[in-house]
């Protein structure tokens, strides 16, 4: 009887648990050369996924795949059911879910770092706001909130061209967070940082991940901290995912080998780890 009226319940709404799908995935800038080849993932919501992987070895593409700036030349992807797509007008209204840091982290040099992180709201303002960019003051309020979460106090009108770099990925990361995104692309926002940087940095991605069921995907140069701080870590190799680990308690776990040895892997692993 229980179960008829389950049946009968009706649902409005539905969430998959796979928020980013890729399925045989290839795309190319050139028609030439495919920069990404065969990809097939998939992204537990509220998770941290990273990539790592040789310079040229496509992981920017992968980050461009997932937020449409590129487009899959062959195969699927699904990004909470939509594909991206920048034309088509159903992801265009989820784009400002999908925080984008990129790889030179697009930070507006002439102005403030308060007008910065404001940028973020920019999406769901009314058109006449955003277009004089008029803020209404609790989206001030809420950039200054946020701007002190990354530990950014007391420099909220230094522009942005004066600051270090640790503190301009602060910027980057609080104008992404002022966006209230679904998903967080980042595009090495932590290599060249000292270690405590950006474990700091990482910090605030893992908080924010907790307070907001995030899901972040990250690309990173170091196998270490990648796996420190991620779920899953995506290894990638001329295009190719030649392996995905992940940390289980004091192992590092294997859910995709290829033709890898175990040896070949733990090695793989020191090696990266020296760096
Ligand atoms: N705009 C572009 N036009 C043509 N080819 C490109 C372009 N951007 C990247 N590529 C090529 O695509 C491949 C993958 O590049 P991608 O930027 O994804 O690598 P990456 O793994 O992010 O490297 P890095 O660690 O140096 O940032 C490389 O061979 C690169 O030369
Ligand atoms: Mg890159």
């Amino acid at each position: 009887m229980e179960l008829l009226q389950m049946n009968s319940h009706s649902f409005s709404t539905i969430s998959t648990k796979k928020i980013i799908q890729m399925n045989d995935v290839w795309t190319s800038y050139d028609s030439k050369n495919y920069a990404v080849k065969g990809i097939n993932l998939s992204i537990d919501r509220g998770t941290n996924y990273a990539f790592v992987g040789q310079s040229g070895s496509g992981k920017s593409t992968l980050l461009k795949l997932m937020n449409g700036m590129m487009s899959a030349s062959k195969g699927t992807i699904k990004i909470d059911y939509q594909t991206p797509n920048m034309n088509d007008k159903k992801f265009k209204s989820m784009m400002h879910t999908i925080g984008y840091i990129p790889q030179s982290l697009g930070l507006i040099k002439n102005i403030t770092v308060l007008e910065n992180i404001l940028i973020g709201a920019l999406p769901r303002m009314k058109k006449f706001q955003s277009f004089f960019k008029i803020f209404p003051n609790e989206e001030i309020q809420e950039a200054k909130k946020i701007l002190k979460l990354v530990g950014l106090s007391g420099k909220e009108e230094r522009k942005a061209y004066m600051l270090s770099g640790g503190e301009k990925r602060r910027v980057a990361i609080a104008r992404a967070f002022m966006q209230k995104p679904t998903i967080l692309l980042a595009d090495e926002i932590v290599s060249e940082l000292d270690h405590f940087t950006a474990r700091e940095i990482m910090n605030l991605i893992v908080d924010a991940q907790k307070r907001m069921n995030l899901t972040a995907i990250m690309v990173h140069h170091d196998m270490q901290l990648a796996l420190e701080y991620s779920n899953r870590v995506a290894v990638i190799k001329d295009g190719e995912k030649i392996l995905e680990i992940g940390v289980e308690g004091d192992k590092i776990v294997d859910f995709q080998t290829g033709d890898l040895t175990s040896d070949e892997i733990m090695e793989m692993y020191s090696d990266e780890s020296k760096k």
